[in-house]
């Protein structure tokens, strides 16, 4: 029975999710469509103003988010921790310092995500609380552009600790021990308050919160050193 259930899971699942889901979501849809052969996925990958845009306008069946949106009623569920961390090349002075002071990220040149960025939004707020200037040298619309920028020398850089999950042990960069980081913060699954979801983003839903959840959190364990 539970066999000719799977087989009647069919039809398009959209989501839309910002750019650091993208180091987790497509493991997720590999054994998911294994297992629902008939149902075809669209993923869109970008920044966090662009995903409430989407959300707004209704386009897709679920969205991952860092931050909940403030003017829009969603249902939302915490689907995995989503930590800012710094980042440094490895050979960068204070590379092995421990709780180092948040006022010496003022002296560094800085590189940061683009408006309409979610890591930018949540970057920029712990430094005004804290009244830190930092020395913006780039805005970069990519994470990966920015790891790139990192271990070239540009400067440093606060992001998802989930961009390390690509990283070997040989990466060029490292996690800076650094005063009030990490930024705790998670992903959530969300969707408009009261939409019914299909039967394929419903499926998709739970999938997600229940083993999709474990393949994640194994997957971002690895990049961690
Ligand atoms: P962003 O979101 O791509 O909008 O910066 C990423 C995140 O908040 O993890």
């Amino acid at each position: 029975v539970v066999a000719d259930l799977k087989g009647l899971k069919q039809g398009g699942l959209r989501l839309s999710t910002i750019t650091t889901a993208k180091y987790v979501i497509p493991r997720l849809l590999g054994p998911f469509c294994q297992r629902y052969p008939g149902i075809d996925v669209s993923l869109t990958v970008t920044n966090h103003e662009r995903v409430l845009e989407n959300l707004l306008h209704n386009r897709d069946d679920l969205y991952i988010v860092s931050q909940t949106p403030e003017d829009i009623d969603v249902s939302f569920h915490p689907f995995l921790e989503n930590p800012l961390v710094v980042l440094a090349p490895r050979s960068h002075p204070l590379a092995g310092e421990k709780n180092i002071p948040i006022e010496s990220l003022a002296d560094e040149p800085f590189i940061m995500r683009e408006p309409g960025s979610g890591t930018r939004k949540a970057v920029q707020a712990l430094f005004e609380r804290h009244g830190v200037s930092v020395k913006v040298k780039l805005d970069l619309g990519s994470n990966e552009a920015i790891k790139q920028a990192i271990a070239g020398g540009l400067g440093l850089s606060v992001l998802s600790r989930h961009v390390l999950a690509l990283e070997g042990l040989n990466s060029q960069i490292t996690v800076l021990d650094v005063q009030e980081f990490p930024i705790k913060r998670y992903w959530y699954v969300v969707y408009p308050t009261g939409k019914k979801l299909s039967v394929v983003a419903r499926t998709f839903f739970e999938y997600l919160l229940d083993e999709g959840k474990e393949i994640a959190q194994k997957t971002s364990l690895q990049g961690v050193f």
